[in-house]
């Protein structure tokens, strides 16, 4: 197959995805003797267009032997689960999955009363938010929102974190869910008001998950710590430390419960996903895609060198790139560091991975210990999942794409040549010169990575 002028870097990343010999989706195409698994490779046997019969009078198929042995390689269905959060002791625990639901769904614990995570991450827009680039809570936030459909599996390909946010500055979803209440954008709420409502109002089921609650209330109902307390203020630094030590424990346990819940917002079974079972069930081709979103597919792991980035079950590598997405649009601070920036707070964040409150056992083996602060790149966002991407529009972090066929135009012109950081783009953007049928057909396809819909009662407030 045709791989045009990959480079080195992409050679290297395509390399350490082959080590990956265990991932299950992988063990297919490995399972199919003489086949060779690096699509890196550029045996120049056949280009894009042409199609090869599976032998004498065999029914033709639309891809050739070389692009079969690229799909089943790099690209697959989610494994049964999302993989273990040994940081979070009740990530799959039913009680606190629903716990969690409730929690998602209610705006009482913002400042106003008003925001809920609903706001910005709407159950019918895939758990994005497609109202506007930069989603409003309390004010406007300085990203976009994004689409939580699979989150939990991260790049679904090997072990590790499960990097949240456009920069990756919280290694798991709960840590993740505990930046939201206090951010002054989205809920300008506190841990002490969260942790003040769960005892008055969740009371029971907190207990039934997670064991006593401590007492948050004195003898005449005063809340003991004021719920407009938290870190930054002297006031909450004046407290006695079992006092802080309260509010923090079930804190945690409240994103806890939330990234339960997240867990379960799992989209299976897109038409990509039965195209790939009929050609691991070795058919020759398969009626799911239409020939123009084959077409599309094949741009995707072919000239469009997307495959380079979005790869793995969950069509992304879990990485951080820089693709020059300019700073602009509607609201957008005009200096982002991304991933440069994220990787400090991550750091910082108390409820990392190797923090007092995650049920790690082995904490020194936490991911967060072997972050190289230094070598993270400025303007790097981390590569979203493409599945169900068609969903939760505007796309990137800045949502300054309407559509995906914009996305599609970006990716074609080698990226933006006014983006911010411009040095620090990425080696595989290049422009692609694709033609008008192609973008339209890579347009097509990425439409065929839909899932199917999540059972109504996980999108709805319990
Ligand atoms: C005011 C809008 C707003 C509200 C309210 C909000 N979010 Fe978000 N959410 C965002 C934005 C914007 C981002 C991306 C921010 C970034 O990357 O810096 C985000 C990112 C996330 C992510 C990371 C997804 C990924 O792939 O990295 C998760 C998970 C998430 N939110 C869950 C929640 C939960 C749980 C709540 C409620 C406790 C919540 N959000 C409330 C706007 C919001
Ligand atoms: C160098 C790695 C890389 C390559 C190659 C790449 N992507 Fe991306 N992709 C990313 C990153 C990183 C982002 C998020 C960037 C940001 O917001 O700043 C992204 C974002 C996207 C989004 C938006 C998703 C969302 O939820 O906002 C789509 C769609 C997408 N890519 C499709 C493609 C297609 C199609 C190709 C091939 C033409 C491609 N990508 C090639 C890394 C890559």
């Amino acid at each position: 197959m045709r791989y045009p002028s990959t480079t080195r870097r992409a050679l290297l990343r395509l390399a350490s995805a082959a080590a990956l010999t265990s991932s299950p989706w992988l063990s297919v195409a490995c399972e199919d003797p003489g086949e060779d698994n690096s699509p890196a490779q550029d045996t120049g046997t056949s280009g894009a267009g042409e199609s090869s019969s599976t032998g004498d009078g065999g029914p033709r198929s639309f891809f050739d032997d070389d692009e079969v042995t690229t799909i089943l390689a790099w690209l697959g269905p989610l494994p049964d689960a999302p993989r273990p959060d040994p940081t979070n002791a009740w990530a799959d625990d039913p009680a606190a999955a629903l716990l969690g639901q409730r929690l998602f769904f209610d705006p009482r614990y913002s400042a106003n009363g008003e925001v809920s995570c609903v706001t910005c991450h709407e159950p019918a827009d895939g758990f994005g938010d497609s109202r506007a680039n930069l989603s409003t809570g309390i004010a406007i936030t300085g990203r976009s929102s994004p689409g939580l459909l699979n989150g939990a599996f991260g790049s679904a390909t090997e072990d590790g974190p499960v990097w949240q946010f456009w920069d990756g500055r919280a290694d798991s979803q709960w840590a993740q869910a505990l930046a939201v209440p206090e951010s002054a954008a989205s809920m300008a709420s506190t841990r002490s008001k969260v942790a003040l409502h769960l005892y008055d109002e969740y009371r029971d089921e907190y207990e039934s998950v997670f064991g006593a609650m401590p007492e948050l209330r004195d003898g005449a109902g005063l809340p003991l710590v004021d719920p407009t307390y938290k870190p930054g203020m002297p006031e909450w630094d004046a407290l006695p430390q079992e006092s802080r030590d309260a509010v923090e424990g079930v804190y945690a346990n409240f994103g806890k419960a939330v990234a339960a819940y997240e867990r379960l917002l799992v989209s299976r079974n897109s038409r990509f996903d039965q195209l790939w079972n009929d050609l691991a069930a070795g058919a020759p081709d398969s009626p799911s895609l239409t020939d123009e979103e084959k077409a599309g597919l094949r741009v995707f792991i072919g000239e469009g060198r997307c495959l380079g980035c979005h790869n793995g079950p969950n069509f992304t590598d879990g990485e951080f790139h820089n693709i020059a997405i300019p700073q602009s649009g509607e609201n957008v601070p005009e200096m982002d560091q991304g991933r440069a920036a994220g990787v400090m707070k991550l750091v910082a964040d108390k409820f990392n991975c190797a923090g007092a409150y995650s049920d790690h056992p082995e904490k020194e083996s936490c991911p967060v210990n072997f972050v190289v602060p230094e070598g993270a790149e400025v303007g790097a966002f981390k590569t979203p999942s493409l599945r169900s991407v068609g969903q939760s529009p505007p796309y990137m972090h800045t949502g300054n794409f309407a559509t995906l066929e914009d996305v599609v135009r970006h990716y074609d012109l080698g990226g933006a040549a006014y983006g911010s950081f411009e040095g620090a783009k990425d080696e595989l953007l290049r422009p692609l010169s694709l033609g008008a049928q192609q973008i339209a057909d890579l347009t097509a396809f990425l439409r065929a990575l839909d899932g199917e819909p999540l059972p109504v009662e996980l999108t709805e407030a319990p």
